[in-house]
């Protein structure tokens, strides 16, 4: 037996007894030829004293001990003399006197220190990934990830969800990214598809009869990185037969609302029941289809205001078809011309060409960059519409309409940062509904998907696919956190004829989708139930549970945002032999 006890279990009840205890060394300092160690292990840190007099064999291998050794140590526990108390560690009452030390492998001196939070380089972090897993910081957000996915397997189960496993080496299930490939030894030229979602599976297990399966699966995508992104990530992926998009949205809300009172139970939920907002009106509203609704600062539509407004720009982009959309950021009246320009700068890299502003100081100074050529009752209206105030400052974007909202979206919620006006302790969960089923993608030419395409469409809505798709909505629904999109769902297609009317309408070829979907085809012909189901990103929850500055926080061994683990040199070169034998030749 390595340990009797924990290196954080220890209290003061426990004075008296002896204790075997095994972990590394998180601190060593001597104090008058008597040696202080705080010995580590997952469950936390405990003081051990080690006095050269009373116990010379305890004491002597604890001279040359370092940072991060191994040590086994057998002692007496004790309360520490009055006054010695460390209110800061749970065993902070007590201290374990050494009778017997064992070394049980020493350690290099880490490339970075383990028993302070400071700043450390993350490719450094990710490089020695094993020692960063030994920070207190990462062990409790894998600590915190194990509790989501167990509270949810427990939640699931109860329910009556099977988790089943589907798998990995697959066909192309195309979710939007590209695939990452596997190539076949024994079928030479042909590869297997990682899967990007478990979707065709799951949708053929409600065809094979299983009505509830969950399962907390592993996808891969192979796109550009971001913070919130990962090439392999992991999803909550659900489920369910003879169901409506309600029951998918209820359950979902009754878990995550019973988690977070258990697993955070010092977080706040903004709102319960959780809001329903259709696409459109989180896109006027918000400018974003993944809202924080944690503070106001919605945007204002400005269009019709500007036709004859006076200002030209406004004029010309609403003359060219485009909008005149604004927010007012209370609190920032007093931001100088310099930082406007930073602003304007700032939403450049969404396309936005400029940010026109009116800004009033808390003492009702006026600075705008066109105010001077409006009316003074175009003026009035403005600022009625905005109900401006001292102190405010309104940012005016006026531009083709996808650039207006995700310009004014991303701000919205950047200068709300500045404002301190996004708590990492209230927890604003929404659902986005109502999503059109198909987007023009301009560049092919072609509708695409806007979720995938086995989502249903909203059944009044089906005669839109041949009159007038772009006006169609799809019965999918978003679960939205915090400004993350941390799950998504839909009603699926289960009748063959609409499936393929669907294939049709985004230009899939029908025998290309024959090739590629063939066995779902065919399985809808064997009476396939109602069925729909959910997936959300366990990661990106975690994330924003933990409130982590991004995914790879939350990920024991995550790839750099450059798709690699540093860590094992992954991606990295083969044997000539092996691509040989995978019949691959290299064209680099
Ligand atoms: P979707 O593509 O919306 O839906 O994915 C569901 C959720 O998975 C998370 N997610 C990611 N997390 C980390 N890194 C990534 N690269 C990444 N991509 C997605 C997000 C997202 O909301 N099969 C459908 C679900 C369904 O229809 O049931 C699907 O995968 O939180």
């Amino acid at each position: 037996m390595y340990k009797s006890h924990t290196c954080g279990e220890l209290r003061s009840e426990h004075a008296g007894q002896q204790v075997t205890l095994a972990g590394w060394v998180h601190r060593r300092r001597d104090h008058g030829g008597v040696t202080f160690i705080d010995l580590r292990d997952r469950f936390g840190i405990v003081q051990v004293v080690a006095n050269p007099e009373n116990a010379p064999e305890a004491h002597r291998p604890l001279v040359e001990v370092r940072s991060e050794w191994v040590l086994q140590i057998t002692g007496l526990v004790r309360l520490r003399p009055s006054g010695m108390e460390n209110p800061r560690l749970p065993t902070g009452e007590i201290e374990v006197e050494a009778i017997e030390v064992r070394i049980l492998n020493p350690s290099k001196t880490p490339p970075f220190l383990i028993n302070k939070d400071e700043e450390v380089d993350e490719q450094a972090r990710l490089k020695y990934r094993y020692l960063d897993l030994r920070k207190e910081r990462m062990r409790d957000n894998l600590i915190l990830r194990h509790r989501v996915v167990k509270f949810i397997r427990d939640f699931l189960d109860e329910r009556g969800f099977i988790e089943v496993e589907t798998p990995i080496l697959f066909k192309a299930t195309p979710e939007g990214a590209r695939d990452y490939l596997v190539p076949s030894r024994v079928h030479p030229g042909e590869f297997y598809a990682l899967p990007q979602s478990p979707q065709q599976l799951k949708q053929l297990l409600m065809v094979g009869g299983i009505e509830r399966y969950f399962q907390i699966a592993r996808c891969f995508r192979d796109e550009d990185q971001r913070g919130d992104r990962q090439p392999e990530f992991t999803q909550l992926d659900l489920e369910m037969s003879f169901i409506e998009r309600e029951d998918i949205m209820d359950l979902v809300e009754e878990m995550y609302t019973k988690l977070v009172k258990q697993v955070v139970p010092d977080k706040k939920i903004f709102a319960t029941p959780w809001p329903r907002l259709t696409y459109q009106e989180a896109m006027v509203r918000f400018g974003k289809d993944n809202p924080d609704l944690r503070f106001g600062m919605e945007l204002h539509d400005l269009t019709e205001w500007s036709a004859g407004c006076g200002f030209k720009v406004f004029e010309d982009t609403v003359a060219q078809g485009g909008q005149v959309r604004g927010i007012n950021a209370r609190g920032l009246g007093e931001y100088s011309r310099k930082q406007i320009d930073e602003l304007t700068s700032w939403v450049g890299q969404y396309g936005a060409r400029g940010l026109a502003y009116l800004a009033i100081t808390p003492a009702g100074e006026e600075r705008s960059s066109f105010a001077k050529f409006l009316t003074s009752d175009k003026l009035q209206e403005l600022k009625t519409s905005f109900d401006a105030q001292p102190g405010d400052l309104i940012l005016i974007v006026a531009d083709r309409p996808p650039i207006v909202f995700e310009s004014l979206g991303r701000l919205r919620v950047y200068l709300a940062d500045r404002l301190g006006l996004r708590s990492p302790d209230i927890f604003a969960f929404c659902w986005v509904i109502d999503f059109p089923l198909v987007n023009w993608n301009e560049g092919e030419k072609r509708w695409d998907p806007s979720h995938h395409l086995f989502t249903a469409p909203i059944s009044e809505d089906i005669p839109l696919l041949d009159e007038d798709p772009s006006r169609a909505r799809g019965q999918q629904y978003d679960l939205v956190l915090n400004d993350n999109e941390i799950g998504g769902g839909s009603i699926r297609i289960h009748d063959r004829s609409l499936q393929e009317k669907v294939f049709k309408l985004i230009g899939l070829d029908p025998q290309v989708a024959q090739e590629r979907f063939g066995h779902m085809l065919e399985a809808f012909e064997y009476g396939p139930p109602p069925h729909g189901g959910i997936a959300s990103g366990i990661d990106r929850l975690c994330m924003i549970l933990a409130d982590a500055p991004n995914i790879r926080e939350v990920i024991a061994f995550p790839k750099n945002q450059a798709a690699r683990d540093v860590m094992a040199d992954a991606p990295s070169p083969v044997e000539e032999q092996q691509l040989k034998e995978l019949h691959i030749r290299l064209d680099l």
